[in-house]
């Protein structure tokens, strides 16, 4: 099974987090291609079982929660047919955030099977949690 898992980051932190993941799916013999949603390969992306979209929150800390960048995502492929998960990064309170990610991915698509929020200070639990839930979702 192959994923491509393609970020917005702004100062990294969305990006660390795009490898983590690829990290903990390769546990599941996933291979994963990880890309800025600036640069992604449509080739690489298009042969994917599984996409996977990142973004960071922006915001006013505990209100009006968004994805970074947001508009960025319009240049997302069509997703059709495809499975998808979403995931951002937060400091404080991601609100509506992943909801807001899904919908635009949703919006290109694909069907959104899952999605979780990482604490930027506990990427790498939470990165590993991610990819456990995603796995039992997409092996069930
Ligand atoms: C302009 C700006 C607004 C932000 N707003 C929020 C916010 O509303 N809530 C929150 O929890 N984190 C907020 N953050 C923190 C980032 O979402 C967090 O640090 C994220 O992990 C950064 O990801 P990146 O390094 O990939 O850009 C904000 C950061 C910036 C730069």
């Amino acid at each position: 099974m192959d994923a491509s898992i393609i970020y917005e980051s702004m100062t990294g932190t969305t990006k660390l987090a795009a490898s983590l993941i690829a990290d903990n799916l390769y546990r599941y013999g996933v291979e994963s291609t990880v890309f800025p949603i600036t640069a992604y390969n449509p080739d690489e992306v298009a042969k994917a079982d599984l996409v996977i979209v990142g973004s960071w929150t922006d915001g006013f800390l505990v209100v009006g929660q968004r994805p970074g960048r947001a508009k960025r995502f319009d240049a997302l492929p069509d997703l059709s047919g495809k499975r998808a998960a979403v995931y951002c990064t937060y400091a404080i309170n991601p609100g509506k955030t992943l909801e807001k990610l899904s919908a635009v991915v949703a919006g290109h698509g694909a069907e959104v099977i899952g999605g979780m929020a990482l604490h930027r200070k506990r990427l790498s639990t939470e990165a590993s949690e991610f990819a456990d839930r995603l796995m039992s979702v997409v092996r069930a």
